[in-house]
């Protein structure tokens, strides 16, 4: 199929937009400063922090799974049974991790927990980060996704 392209340049701080990308939804957060800075401090509570079993395109960094630090873009899909986890920005919801929670995204069908980079969580029936599709930028303000 062909790429899709999305313009970001609205997208404030800590929002969320979905993008359709061959059938599936594609999640762009633009994470603020703090929320970048948290995802370096999760490891200890994640099943695969470095990815090393998850999938994502070569080129994105290990510790944010991204291009550029600020745009998340994930595959909107559980990688347990296929659900759309829900965005919960909140930090430190008791009920999904409480001081381990920086924000991310939780799955209504069997409770797994990612972070803001889409890697799971620990005691989440999922095993593997949600994933990155490939994608680039056109300049500041384009997203091509495929
Ligand atoms: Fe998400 Fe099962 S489909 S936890």
């Amino acid at each position: 199929g062909a790429p899709v392209k999305a313009d970001i340049s609205k997208l404030e701080p800590g929002q969320m937009v979905v993008v359709e990308w061959r059938g599936k939804p594609v999640y762009v957060v633009r994470r603020t400063q703090e929320q970048i800075t948290g995802l370096k401090e999760l490891g200890q509570y994640l099943k695969d922090p470095e990815s090393s079993g998850s999938d994502q395109p070569e080129y994105v960094d290990v510790a944010t799974r991204s291009i550029r630090p600020e745009y998340m873009v994930l595959v909107g899909l559980c990688t347990h049974l296929g659900c759309a986890p829900k965005h919960h920005p909140e930090v430190g919801v008791p009920d999904l991790g409480g001081k381990s929670w920086l924000g991310g995204f939780f799955c209504p069908c069997h409770g797994s927990r990612f972070d803001l980079a889409g890697r799971v969580y620990q005691g989440s029936p999922a095993s593997q980060n949600l994933i990155v599709p490939p994608y680039s930028f056109e300049g500041d303000s384009v997203l091509v996704i495929g």
